[in-house]
């Protein structure tokens, strides 16, 4: 185990992407756990996918500050490829931790849209490294991705395995921010922390998601596509057990220790964050029928066969996901463990309750 060497109580905190899905749950339990926090969050509030989800977020983080009043939470609406706007967030606050979760997500995407993602991975990224450079933080902690393991064929996937074979743009950027990150700690002693997460979901999760975007076409009565004909196996990770492995490491910074040639070794690390047990595209598309009749989303007599068509794999897709988190384990005592149907009940009774179906 390695011990917490950062004490996040009185720090002052940024956390970017925090209109996110993943980011507003993390400044939530920021801001109900760490007495006296200052959480600023950063996020351009884009249009990727429906605003009005990014708004519900920020609006509920409001409701939470307010109840911890020993806590400040400020929003700051900005481009992290500003590099202005970043310098002047970091001059003002001068953060202890960094927590970067903004970036353009999504594989499939990335195909049609390049510009984005150079933009908001590697510009924006670029910018965070910079600021971290000028303004020294204690830790910084970044998204990655499942996603840089391509079509890795070893499974489960490792953070020892050698990932250089990206299949989609996205992924080639996740994995320039490990190499930029790598670099920035060695030249500038800077700790820094990779998470790669594994297929996220939850309540007010992402739209363009599968388990969320079958729900909305189910509900229309239009037809879900179960691509590489449901053979996808993907390791799903609940929302919270990805929050509770960033807000862990967050407080075990990599320790600085010196090289036999005098010069710094980088302080830098990566993880794997997911469930460890990929399920079935199948199997998975039947647990979120059955939360969904539960919870009253859809009607006891929905008849999901005339709603499902078998399509092949999409450009950029992989056919499985499966994280190795022993490193996680033996550096934190964590693993994510929520089942998939708890889950997906949770989404289910968020998704009635916020559509009000
Ligand atoms: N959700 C997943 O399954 C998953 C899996 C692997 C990695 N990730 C990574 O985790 C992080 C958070 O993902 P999420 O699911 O919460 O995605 P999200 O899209 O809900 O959140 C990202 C936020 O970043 C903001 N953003 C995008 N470009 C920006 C820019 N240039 N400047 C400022 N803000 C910008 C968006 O407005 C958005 O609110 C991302 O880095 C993503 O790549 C997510």
């Amino acid at each position: 185990m390695r011990a917490p060497n950062i004490d996040l109580k009185q720090k002052t905190i940024l956390v970017t992407g925090a209109a996110g899905f993943i980011g507003s749950n993390l400044v939530k339990k920021l801001l109900q756990e760490v007495p006296g926090v200052t959480v600023v969050g950063f996020d351009s509030v884009n249009d990727y996918y429906d605003v009005s989800l990014k708004e519900y977020r920020l609006g509920e983080l409001e409701k939470i500050a307010s109840k911890h009043p020993d806590c400040k939470w400020i929003f700051v609406k900005g481009n992290l490829a500003d590099k202005a706007a970043i310098t002047s967030l970091f001059e003002t606050y001068h953060f202890s931790v960094v927590v970067n979760l903004a970036a353009q997500a999504g594989v499939r995407y990335s195909i049609d849209h390049p510009d984005v993602y150079i933009e908001a991975n590697l510009i924006g990224f670029y910018n965070i490294l910079e600021a971290c450079r000028n303004y020294p933080v204690e830790h910084l902690v970044y998204a990655s991705s499942s996603s840089v393991y391509g079509s890795n064929k070893k499974v489960p996937y490792s953070v020892e395995d050698k990932v250089d074979n990206p299949v989609s743009l996205y992924a080639a950027t996740k994995k320039s921010n490990e190499l930029l990150a790598h670099a920035y700690s060695k030249l500038y002693n800077i700790p820094s922390t990779g998470l790669r997460f594994f297929t996220v979901y939850g309540p007010a999760g992402r739209p363009d998601m599968a388990y969320f975007g079958f729900t909305n076409k189910l509900r229309k009565g239009e037809t879900i596509k179960i691509f590489n004909f449901g053979n996808c196996k993907r390791d799903f990770t609940y929302v919270d057990d990805i929050v509770e492995g960033v807000y862990r490491v967050m407080q075990a910074a990599p320790e600085k220790v010196m090289g036999e040639d005098g010069l710094p070794l980088p302080p830098y690390k990566v993880y794997n964050i997911g469930n460890s047990s990929p399920e079935n595209l199948l199997d998975f598309v039947d647990t979120l029928q059955k939360e969904l009749v539960r919870a009253g989303v859809l009607p006891k007599d929905y008849d999901f066969e005339a709603h499902k068509q078998l399509v092949p794999m999409q450009p950029g897709d992989v056919p499985v996901t499966f994280a190795d988190t022993s490193a996680l384990e033996e550096d934190f005592g964590f693993r994510p463990h929520t089942p998939l149907a708890v889950g997906l009940r949770h989404f289910a009774e968020w998704y009635k309750e916020f559509y009000k179906v």
